[in-house]
């Protein structure tokens, strides 16, 4: 049974990124930070030091009247110690951890393991974290993230612990420094457990010419001033590769997309046995050689068929900078027009003569539910389909029996977490909505049918979500 949360967003679609640089060669991280917060020892793990924040340089002078260290709960399951076994509370203000870097782009992890630390109740961790004037989390429970985390890997097929990171892209300009704060929404607490920070090429992700949308001609630039949140990093067939056998030093881990294909047809998994010929447009440092080694290819030309992915995603509105304040997130202005009752200036303009006026305000009350802030709280898959046959339904009707009032018992049955349907099937899922796709990624042929993906939501400056 398809369970995924349904996600609502705009993806920036990278493939991984093709350069230009004048020289091909491998690129060393001039920069590595991986701090085990709420510990005082180091460790190296998987060739990563890790050295605990207590007493390093990195946390402000008061920080033992501001935050105190915390182990999780011993019952918990086994995630791995480094730098899951500790965690660093903040109660009260605002925190700040400060790290010396040179100017560029740089990567930001967050290492969250959501557990009850000195006896805290997790409903009362909800927190913000800014870095260098970029919101990149807001309100932020790092426990929802978790269960929302955990039931996408776990109907991926992969084992689901409840730790994760959350991976960042920023470029530090010429005040030199990563500011990482952590702030408490009222009467809640903040937490972390590892921060880890690590250089990159300078034209990687920014300022790159080359990586383009998926079915656009020109890619967006991403500029010094904006930052990225790295939603799915995939690699398409093949294993995963994990951080530590990045080979490219960037310490990136690549998923391996199997999972995430919908329907029957997953296509062809060839392997390419030779080395890859880097060159100055695709430098070594890219991707490592198993990523452009595994494809998923399409077959003959003649094999009809879509390949489709399923990405499920937890929030990150779009931002259209130049629209009127309230239409720069997508997300934001169909809430407002729904809101406003308004929804029929914002559909397609050739179908506001034909669509229902019951059937967009049903279709409106799916979109909506989707967009609720925390991804457990938004509807399944199942419920979605549910609620759009439902909005289809209705438009049926309005055509066929014009004038009717609308049934009482026809209400859109949105079903409670917990509660299960069952005649929907994978295969049927989208069966009556009217072809409508959420989430997806699709290459319907290709001669050289293979991609690699980074797919990054951005992230808008000065509020993240
Ligand atoms: C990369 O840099 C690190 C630290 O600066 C150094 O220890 C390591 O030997 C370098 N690796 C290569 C392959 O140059
Ligand atoms: C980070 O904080 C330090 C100390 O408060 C400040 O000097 C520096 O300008 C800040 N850097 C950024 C990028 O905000
Ligand atoms: C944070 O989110 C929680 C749960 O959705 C909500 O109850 C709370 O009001 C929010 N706090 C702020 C400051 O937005
Ligand atoms: C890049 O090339 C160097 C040698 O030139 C090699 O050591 C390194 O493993 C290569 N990196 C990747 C990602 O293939
Ligand atoms: C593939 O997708 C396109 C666009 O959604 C659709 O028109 C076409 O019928 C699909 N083909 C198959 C074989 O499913």
């Amino acid at each position: 049974m398809l369970t995924f949360r349904l996600p609502f967003f705009y993806l920036l679609l990278l493939l991984a990124a093709t350069t230009t640089t004048t020289i091909a060669q491998a690129y060393n991280a001039t920069e590595h930070f991986f701090l085990d917060c709420g510990s005082s020892s180091s460790n190296t793990i998987n060739g990563r030091t890790w050295d605990g924040d207590e007493n390093s340089k990195f946390v402000p002078s008061n920080f033992i009247t501001t935050s105190f260290s915390s182990k999780p709960n011993s019952e918990d399951p086994p995630v791995p110690e480094t730098p899951y076994s500790s965690a660093r509370i903040f109660s009260a203000s605002s925190f700040t951890y400060t790290f010396p870097v040179s100017e560029g782009p740089k990567f930001l992890r967050l290492h969250f393991y959501p557990a009850t630390y000195a006896g805290r109740n997790q409903d009362q961790s909800y927190f913000s974290v800014s870095s260098n004037g970029y919101s990149l989390l807001t309100n932020f429970s790092a426990f929802l993230a978790s269960s929302f985390l955990e039931k996408i890997r776990k109907d991926a097929g992969f084992s689901a612990l409840p730790n994760f990171v959350k991976e960042f892209i920023i470029y530090v300009k010429d005040t030199q420094s990563v500011n990482v704060t952590f702030t408490p929404s009222p009467n809640s607490y903040a937490f972390i457990n590892g921060i880890e920070i690590v250089s990159m090429p300078q034209n990687l992700y920014f300022n790159s010419k080359d990586p383009k949308s998926v079915g656009m001609t020109n890619g967006p630039v991403v500029t010094n001033h904006m930052a990225l949140e790295n939603i799915y990093r995939l690699k398409m067939g093949g294993r995963s590769i994990p951080a530590n056998e990045d080979t490219t030093g960037m310490y990136r881990s690549w998923e391996k997309d199997d999972s995430y294909i919908y329907g029957a047809a997953i296509g062809l998994t060839p392997v390419y046995q030779k080395p890859i010929p880097y060159t100055t447009e695709t430098p070594n440092y890219t991707a490592p050689e198993e990523v452009y080694q595994n494809q998923r290819s399409m077959g003959k030309l003649s094999d009809s068929y879509n390949l489709t992915w399923i990405l499920p995603v937890d929030s990150g509105p779009v931002v259209i900078p130049v629209l009127p304040k309230e239409q720069v997130s997508l997300a934001g202005w169909g809430k407002y027009c729904h809101r406003k009752g308004t929804m029929s200036e914002i559909i397609d303009p050739k179908l506001t003569s034909v669509i229902a006026p019951e059937c967009l305000k049903q279709f409106g009350e799916v979109a909506v539910s989707c967009l609720k802030e925390h991804g457990v709280e938004r509807p399944s898959m199942e419920e979605v389909v549910w609620g759009l046959e439902f909005a289809l339904n209705l438009q049926e009707d309005a055509e066929t029996t014009v004038g009717e009032p609308m049934s009482e018992n026809q209400e859109p049955r949105f079903l409670m977490e917990g509660e299960t349907m069952t005649t929907t099937t994978d295969d049927d899922v989208f069966s009556g909505s009217s072809g409508i796709r959420y989430g997806t990624s699709s290459i319907s042929s290709s001669n050289d049918g293979f991609k690699s993906e980074t797919v990054f939501s951005e992230i808008l400056k000065p509020a993240g979500r």
